[in-house]
């Protein structure tokens, strides 16, 4: 498995890999502005076990992490955000979710001096919720009523970044 940053070209693959995984989706745009403005804080994980053959073929991108710096951050505190982080079901609990996680955050703090990360997740979302909290370290902050678009309430979490400083 090789984890490398996130290129413009991968961004169709990402978009599938989202759309299999996540029910929060975004514009093939959105994707686009992440990887065009924050180069180093975007990940994924490529299936090297499936090389390429001609240069028509695709990677297999197996997971990915898109990520950003909080422009205008309320607390003043240059901080980054996950906005979306998935694996496909074929090779979950591998470790590659860590990985992508852990890859982000060092670039967050190398790049953008960032203090903390922070991010959104479904209350009813186990494996998302302990891989971010009992493997990353992140804390619960609050919780957010109704941010999901059905109607689910999120953990707004948070982890202090000053370790990896
Ligand atoms: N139940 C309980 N614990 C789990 C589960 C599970 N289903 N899956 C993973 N874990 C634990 C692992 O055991 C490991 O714990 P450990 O450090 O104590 O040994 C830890 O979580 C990390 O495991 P990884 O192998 O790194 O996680 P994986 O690569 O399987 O990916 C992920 C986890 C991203 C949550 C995956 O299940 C997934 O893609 N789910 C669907 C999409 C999703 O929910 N994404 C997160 C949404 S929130 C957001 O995007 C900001």
């Amino acid at each position: 498995m090789d984890i490398r940053r996130l290129e413009p070209s991968d961004i169709p693959l990402i978009q599938h890999a989202n759309l299999e995984n996540l029910p929060e989706n975004y514009f093939m745009k959105y994707y686009l502005y992440h990887a065009l403005s924050w180069p180093q804080l975007s990940y994924v994980a490529v299936d090297v076990s499936r090389p390429q053959k001609t240069p028509y073929d695709y990677p297999k991108i197996v997971g990915y992490v898109l990520a950003k710096m909080e422009e205008e951050p309320t607390d003043g505190v240059q901080h980054g955000h996950i906005t979306s982080l998935s694996v496909m079901r074929t090779h979950r609990r591998l470790g590659i979710a860590e990985k992508l996680m852990r890859q982000s955050q060092l670039a967050m703090v190398e790049t953008f001096g960032a203090q903390y990360v922070s991010l959104h997740v479904r209350v009813s979302n186990k494996a998302a919720i302990h891989l971010y909290t009992k493997t990353l370290g992140f804390d619960q902050e609050k919780s957010e009523p109704k941010y999901y678009a059905d109607g689910e309430d999120a953990h707004c979490m948070k982890l202090d970044l000053s370790t990896i400083r």
